[in-house]
């Protein structure tokens, strides 16, 4: 594990709680997504009760404000939502009143979660935006926290081979569009925590930013709809992989 630093990702969203929150419901980008994200949750959702008939136990890791580990919550038997922004937590303790809330880093030593196990985990919007470092450490711990069979669902929102950022290297001679994961380092760093991937969803065909959005919105967004049931993940911006823990091997201990 590297030392505790104060820089980085894990500082980037002190102080913007309410602001964070708010694009969900204020950009018809952001809120489109969202919507197709609940639909995805829900199926995993119904999996999983089906392998947890006693209830889920369900951590959301970087809750921020609590967007997910809300909705997902309402459907589980506890829920526990970690984050390293005291600002975001601050909103998720109105958005999902009824988790336990965790201000604290799993990725370090004195984790308040080693030796406890969930059945389903949640990260969303957290590692393409990460350094690669952290990537590692947190998937590596959160793999640590998943009963055998659990899953971690997780998304890279920020696809380096959707038709948006190659469009925009393309554009750009390759000066932009640079930011986020590949489709490789995504495998890479799921086998690496000894998970193994169940199935990829995908959304965000549509070459558009969230502050420059392509209109009309109704034709967009049917067209963003149909193409999550088509097979469009080479050019989707937004995946969304469910991935389990197997039953009998043994996973990654990130301390060892
Ligand atoms: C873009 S927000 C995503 C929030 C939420 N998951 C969502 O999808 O709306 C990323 C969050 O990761 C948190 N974060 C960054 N590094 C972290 C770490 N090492 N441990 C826990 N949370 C961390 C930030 O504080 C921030 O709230």
């Amino acid at each position: 594990m590297t030392a505790p630093t104060d820089s980085g990702y894990r500082q980037s969203h002190q102080g913007c709680g309410t602001e964070y929150h708010s694009q969900f419901s204020d950009n018809p980008r952001r809120r489109m997504m969202w919507q197709i994200e609940q639909a995805m949750l829900e199926n995993v959702l119904e999996s999983t009760r089906q392998q947890s008939p006693v209830g889920i136990n369900y951590l959301d890791f970087a809750c921020g404000t609590g967007r997910v580990l809300g909705f997902v919550s309402e459907h589980t038997n506890t829920a526990t939502g970690v984050d390293v922004s005291d600002s975001m937590l601050e909103v998720a303790a109105t958005s999902a009143p009824n988790a336990e809330l965790i201000s604290a880093d799993i990725t370090r030593d004195d984790s308040p979660l080693s030796g406890r196990h969930f059945d389903l985990i949640t990260a969303f919007r957290f590692f393409p935006n990460a350094e690669p470092g952290l990537r590692s450490e947190a998937i590596k711990a959160l793999a640590d926290c998943l009963s055998p069979g659990g899953r971690l669902v997780f998304n890279n929102h920020r696809c380096l081979s959707s038709l948006r950022h190659r469009l925009v290297r393309l554009l750009t001679l390759g000066r932009k569009g640079r930011t986020g994961m590949t489709r490789h380092e995504v495998l890479q760093l799921v086998s690496e925590a000894g998970l193994e991937i169940e199935r990829v969803e995908h959304a965000g065909v549509v070459p558009e930013y969230e502050w420059l959005l392509l209109r009309p919105r109704w034709a967009v967004e049917w067209i963003e709809r149909l193409a999550t049931r088509l097979p469009l993940v080479g050019i989707a911006e937004n995946l969304v992989y469910v991935c389990r823990r197997p039953r009998a091997a043994t996973v990654h201990r990130h301390a060892a």
